[in-house]
């Protein structure tokens, strides 16, 4: 039942777009993983960088620049998307994907660990970030969390992926790092009087997963 709903929900909110096929296809020629958002979470992020009229994002883990073209499409045309790859073939298809899209004038791609570009922008921003989507290794979930409550402003939203992993993070081994990575970000995320969270647990195809939202006081 749920995917045929999901097939009616996408027919009437992510309806067929040549430039996002385009992109999926870009993405499966290179062989990347098929780990990018779902249509409807993309559109979600999509909406929600408008609602709180973004001008200025930070997103970590590009891959093929999926959600970074969603989330760029919702900024205006002096936004700016800064989107963190280690992966020079991931970045190298985001790259042109960006360019097709449109949008490579407002996106700056910058590659290398996320945790060392994080680092080289500290004290270097012009302004703190609105928004801050987090998917790119979970075991630094909680380090990426971190900086991004100190980089945002007041009012800011922050979003993490895969924060339920088919309830591997409620029941799961601490031994796993993506567990242990991601439980560290949820602990932070409830604890921390600055900040107020909550998660959406999803399903849909790629199973049962969840996003957590942070608004930032
Ligand atoms: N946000 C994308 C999907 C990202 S998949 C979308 O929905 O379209 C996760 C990406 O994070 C992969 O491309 C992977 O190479 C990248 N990544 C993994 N570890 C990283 C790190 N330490 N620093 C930066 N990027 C990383
Ligand atoms: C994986 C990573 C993701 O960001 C995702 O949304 C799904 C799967 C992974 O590393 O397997
Ligand atoms: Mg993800």
């Amino acid at each position: 039942m749920w995917s045929i709903s999901t097939d009616f929900m996408e027919s009437l909110m992510a309806p067929p777009d040549p430039v996002l096929e385009a992109v999926l296809r870009s993405a499966d020629e290179a062989g990347l993983p098929r780990i990018y958002l779902s249509p409807l979470q993309a559109r979600m992020l999509q909406v929600l960088a408008g609602v709180i009229g973004a001008r200025r994002i930070l997103e970590i883990g590009t891959l093929a620049g999926y959600s970074g073209i969603h989330l760029a499409r919702a900024l205006p045309d002096d936004g700016k998307l800064i989107t963190l790859e280690i992966d020079d073939k991931h970045a190298d298809v985001a790259q042109a994907n960006f360019e097709c899209a449109g949008v490579a004038g407002k996106v700056e791609l910058r590659r290398g660990p996320a945790l060392e570009s994080l680092q080289a922008m500290d004290g270097q921003l012009p302004e703190p970030f609105d928004m801050v989507f987090i998917d790119a290794d979970k075991v630094n979930n909680a380090n990426y969390l971190r900086w991004a409550a100190e980089h945002c402003r007041s009012g800011a939203l922050i979003v993490i992926d895969n924060v339920v992993r088919g309830g591997q993070v409620a029941t799961g081994s601490d031994e796993d790092p993506a567990v242990a990575g991601t439980r560290a970000a949820l602990r932070l995320a409830a604890g921390d009087e600055r900040l107020q969270a909550t998660v959406l647990q999803v399903v849909g195809r790629k199973g049962f997963d969840g996003l957590c939202f942070i608004r930032v006081r």
